[in-house]
C-alpha cells in the first residue's frame, strides 16, 4: 500500500487533531487509498516544534516551513497556522507541486484566497480547504436526502453558529481577535463554516444582507508564549489592547435557485458551546441538525400521515455516510475527531484518484468572497451580489 509523507506547519489545536486523523484514518477506512506518514512538524521555533513532534508522533521536527515545504521526501503540506500565514505557505507549496490541505478560512481575504487557488489550479496537486463539519455523518446524509430530492425544492436555510468562550472581555487577545493575522473574526473563524454549509446543501449564494458587530472593543494581551483561547488564563489587570474584528455577524441570503436564507454567527451567546445548526424547509419537508448533538438528524416529510406527523430522529450508523468506516451500531457515538478522520479519508482518497474533492480551494475562495461581501454589506447599509 503506497505510504504519503506529510508535513504539518503549526504545532496547535489543528495540528492535533490532524495528527491524530493521520494516525486513525487506516484504523478506519481499510484498505486505505494511502498510509499517512507523520514525516515533519513545524513550528515557530525549535523547542515548540520538538514538543509537537513528541506529542503528535512525528518523525522529525523544523522551525523552517520554506526548507520543510521544499524537501523532497515531502509529499502532502498541511497548513494549520493562523491565516496571515496560509497564503505564503500553499504558494510555496504549489511551487514545489506537493499536495495541500490548508485549515479554513483559506485566507484572510478573497484577494488573498484569489491568489491561492490561481497557484494551484494549474499544477498538478491536489487541493482541499478544511471545512470538517460538513464530514459529520448526519451532515452528509442531509445532503443525501436533499439531493434525491426527498424534501422537495429547497425554500429556506436557517444556519446559526454560537459559541461563548470569548464572551468575557477579560479572554485573552488571542490571533483570532488580530484583523491583521486571522482577517476577520467571528465571520472568518465560524460563520464561514455555516456558509460552506449553506453552499453544500443548498447551492451558490447570489447576494447578502448583513450586519457585523464588535462587542469586547478592547482585551488583556496575551500573558502566556503561547496564544490560547482559555478564558482562565485571562488577566483583567494585564495591558489592553485593540480588538478590531467582527464579534458576531448577521446575515440574509439570497441563493441562485430562489432559496432565501440567514445566518447568524456569534463568540458571545452565553451558554452556547458549539452551536453549529442548520434548519432546512424544502416543499417537501424539512430537515434540522445541531452539532451539538451531531450523531442525530431530524427529518419530516410532509407526505407522513397525519397521527405520526412531526420530526423523527434518525442515529447515524452503518447504514448512513462512512457508516463502512466508523461505529458498527448507531448511537455509540462519533466526535470532532471522527470528522477530521473522515476528511483525511476524503483527501487522501481525491489524491490517489487524481480527483479534486469538495470543498477546495475554488471553495475557499468563493466563501471568502462571501465573507467580505458581508462585511461589506453591514458596511454599507444594502444587499451585495456576490
Ligand atoms: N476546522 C476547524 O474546525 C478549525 C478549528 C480551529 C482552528 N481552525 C483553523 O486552523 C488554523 C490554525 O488554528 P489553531 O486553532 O490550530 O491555532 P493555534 O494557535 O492553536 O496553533 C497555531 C500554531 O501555529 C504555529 N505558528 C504560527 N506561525 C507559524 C509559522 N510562521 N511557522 C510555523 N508555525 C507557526 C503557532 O506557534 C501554533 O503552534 C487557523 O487557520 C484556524 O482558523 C480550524
Amino acid at each position: 500500500m503506497k505510504k504519503l509523507n506529510v508535513a504539518v506547519i503549526g504545532g496547535g489545536f489543528m495540528a492535533k487533531a490532524h495528527s491524530m486523523a493521520y494516525a486513525c484514518m487506516p484504523m478506519f477506512f481499510w484498505p486505505a487509498p494511502a498510509i499517512p506518514i507523520r514525516k515533519v512538524i513545524v513550528d515557530i521555533n525549535d523547542k515548540a516544534a520538538e514538543e509537537a513532534k513528541n506529542k503528535l508522533g512525528f518523525e522529525s521536527y523544523s522551525s523552517n516551513w520554506k526548507e520543510v515545504i521544499n524537501n523532497k521526501d515531502v509529499d502532502v503540506v498541511d497548513i494549520c497556522t493562523p491565516n496571515d500565514t496560509h497564503l505564503p505557505m500553499a504558494i510555496e507549496a504549489a511551487k514545489a507541486g506537493k499536495h495541500i490541505i490548508c485549515e479554513k478560512p483559506l485566507a484572510r481575504n478573497s484577494n488573498e484566497a484569489k491568489e491561492m487557488y490561481e497557484a494551484v489550479k494549474n499544477n498538478n496537486i491536489i487541493h482541499m480547504v478544511a471545512f470538517n463539519y460538513r464530514r459529520t455523518p448526519a451532515v452528509a446524509l442531509a445532503k443525501k436526502i436533499i439531493s434525491e430530492k426527498k424534501i422537495g425544492k429547497i425554500l429556506n436555510f436557517r444556519g446559526t453558529y454560537l459559541q461563548d468562550w470569548p464572551a468575557d472581555p477579560n479572554g485573552p487577545l488571542s490571533w483570532r481577535f488580530q484583523k491583521e493575522i486571522s482577517g476577520s473574526g467571528t465571520l472568518g473563524d465560524i460563520g464561514t463554516h455555516v456558509i460552506d454549509f449553506a453552499r453544500y446543501l443548498v447551492g451558490e449564494i447570489s447576494s447578502v444582507n448583513s450586519i457585523a458587530k464588535t462587542y469586547v472593543e478592547t482585551r488583556p494581551v496575551q500573558q502566556s508564549d503561547n496564544d490560547t483561547m482559555d478564558i482562565r488564563v485571562g488577566n483583567s489587570d494585564a495591558e489592553r489592547a485593540k480588538v478590531d474584528v467582527d464579534d458576531e455577524i448577521i446575515t440574509m441570503l439570497k441563493f441562485s435557485n430562489g432559496a432565501v436564507g440567514s445566518i447568524e454567527a456569534t463568540r458571545n451567546g452565553y451558554g452556547r458551546n458549539n452551536y453549529l445548526t442548520f434548519e432546512i424547509h424544502g416543499t417537501e419537508g424539512s430537515i434540522c441538525f445541531n452539532y451539538e448533538r451531531r450523531d442525530e438528524l431530524k427529518v419530516m416529510f410532509a407526505n407522513m400521515p397525519s397521527e405520526t406527523r412531526g420530526f423523527q430522529t434518525i442515529y447515524t450508523g452503518p447504514a448512513h455516510p462512512y457508516g463502512e468506516g466508523l461505529w458498527p451500531i448507531p448511537g455509540l457515538g462519533i466526535g470532532y475527531g471522527e470528522t477530521k478522520i473522515i476528511e483525511c479519508f476524503d483527501f487522501f482518497t481525491a489524491i490517489k484518484e487524481n480527483q479534486q474533492p469538495s470543498p477546495n480551494f475554488e471553495d475557499g475562495y468563493i466563501i471568502a468572497k462571501i465573507a467580505d461581501s458581508i462585511i461589506e454589506s453591514s458596511n454599507k447599509g444594502e444587499w451585495i451580489q456576490i
